[in-house]
């Protein structure tokens, strides 16, 4: 009893995904009832599960299974001192210019890709009136004030990565972890830019979380590590679903690279707007510990016992996005077809990123069935994260489900009740199997932890 699958459509656009965001509570503007602020989101119920189950995958491919990567989780913020040592205060920046008749202010490496703020639109520069101010370096950290006066003493920096919270904890952790390089430490956290050109829903925020980690290796062996971080970076977003048609690695040109990089590759995304970066994934070289070391006094290196001598670590940092990859995995799992008729939007979703393993559903809301439906829910949830549902028509619920990307539903219906069993539908391929409720926790289980690769890929 497989509803049949006629057609296919694989294109998204970005404004498919911001409805679909919205229609099933993923993603909202933040503070809308105030008519919004540019580019901020609050996330909804299933925007977090699924923002959780990509941070959960990370901290799984990161820490759980390996044994030379430790976790930390540092304030956000820090000294002020941390960021002059960084380079942030002097190199973080942007170049730009004003426009003294609209009042717009622009990248000025980007007027191509700005709009002035005329009709009809134009780039900045165009029109005969545009009067653009001279470049000047722009600091995209957000500043703010510690204590009750409001000083240059108390001025303080909200971070604008997570990577500095690891250097200057690198003493703490190589005491506390008793590791030798190669090894790294791992944080998940909010980062804060004062980004000029924001936009692209959540793929460019003022506000957004970075999933970073920093493998401390023996000077003579960065450019090997280099390489084995941008390899597993790469099969980490291949194996959690995204088709590798859709992702690259892309080598920074010389004058690309950020002031502490020797050498960065970017994953690149093919986003319905183009190619944009996903992750970055740099060789920091020896700058940050030695940076810090100079600014605080303190010794940052590594002293090996058979050698005899002490170095500086080199860094290499994969550093990504956990909103550019919530979006990536969206994108490259929204789906529509048409089914016995009607358009079927759905989200394949690798079943360990979906935000709802199964959903529960009685056929009909008599006959015993929602009870039996909750018992059996209540079962499954103690193993995979389930959902009950009985409201409206067992077609919508269906829809409901496909397009929040939940890969298996469980219906209770008349047969249920007299002979134990319950049918169990597959998001991808549609087709429905009769299996016995007892026991579908487990089996769930089991189904969530096998190998997946996308539906799309035929
Ligand atoms: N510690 C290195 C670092 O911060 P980055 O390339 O500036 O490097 C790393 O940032 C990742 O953080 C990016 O690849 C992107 O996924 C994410 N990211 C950076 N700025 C962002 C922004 N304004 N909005 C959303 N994500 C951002």
């Amino acid at each position: 009893m497989a509803e049949a699958a006629d057609t296919r459509a694989t294109e998204v656009t970005l404004e498919e995904i911001v409805a679909l965001c919205k229609r099933r509570g993923f993603i909202f503007p933040s503070s809308e009832i105030y008519g919004g602020v540019g580019s901020t989101y609050d996330y909804g119920h299933y925007g977090v599960l699924l923002r959780n189950n990509v941070k959960d995958e990370w901290w799984r491919a990161m820490v759980r299974e390996r044994d030379d990567i430790v976790a930390l989780d540092s304030a956000i913020l820090q000294h002020p001192r941390v960021w002059e040592a960084s380079g942030h205060l002097e190199g973080f920046t942007d170049p730009l210019v004003d426009c003294r008749t609209c009042g717009l202010r622009f990248r000025a490496d980007k007027l191509e890709d700005a709009q002035c703020g005329r009709k009809p639109s134009k780039h900045p520069g165009e029109f005969s009136e545009c009067d653009l101010t001279d470049a000047r370096e722009f600091n995209l950290m957000f500043e703010t004030h510690v204590g009750p006066v409001k000083d240059t003493a108390s001025t303080a920096y909200l971070r604008p990565e997570t990577a500095q919270g690891i250097f200057i904890n690198f003493k703490n952790v190589l005491q506390f972890a008793r590791k030798k390089p190669p090894f790294g430490i791992a944080q998940i956290g909010k980062s804060f830019r004062n980004e000029i050109t924001t936009g692209n829903f959540i793929f460019r925020t003022r506000e957004f979380e970075q999933m970073e980690m920093e493998y401390f290796v023996p000077p003579d062996q960065a450019p090997k590590w280099h390489q084995y971080w941008m390899d597993e970076r790469m099969r980490w977003y291949t194996e959690l679903g995204i088709r590798p048609a859709n992702l690259m690695l892309r080598p920074h040109d010389a004058d690309e690279l950020s002031h502490y990089s020797s050498a960065t590759s970017d994953v690149e995304y093919l986003f319905p707007m183009g190619w944009s970066e996903l992750e970055g994934i740099a060789n920091r070289g020896d700058f940050d510990l030695t940076q810090h070391a100079k600014a605080s006094g303190e010794k940052l290196e590594y002293f090996d016992q058979e050698r005899g001598e002490a170095y500086v670590p080199h860094v290499i940092e994969p550093a990504a996005g956990v909103d550019r990859a919530m979006l990536a995995f969206m994108v490259d799992a929204y789906d529509t077809e048409e089914v016995e008729g009607r358009k079927r939007t759905l989200l394949r979703l690798h079943p360990r990123l979906a935000p709802v393993k199964v959903a529960v559903l009685p056929l009909v809301s008599k006959e015993g069935m929602p009870e039996r439906a909750r018992e059996i829910y209540e079962e499954i949830r103690a193993r995979v994260p389930a959902e009950y549902d009985e409201g409206g028509s067992i077609g919508k619920r269906y829809r409901r489900q496909d397009e929040i990307g939940t890969p298996w539903g469980v219906t209770v219906d008349g047969r249920t009740m007299e002979d134990g069993t319950v049918t169990l539908r597959d998001r991808d391929t549609l087709e429905q199997e009769r299996v016995p409720a007892a026991g579908l926790g487990d089996r769930l289980a089991a189904k969530v932890a096998e190998p997946w690769s996308s539906p799309k890929l035929g």
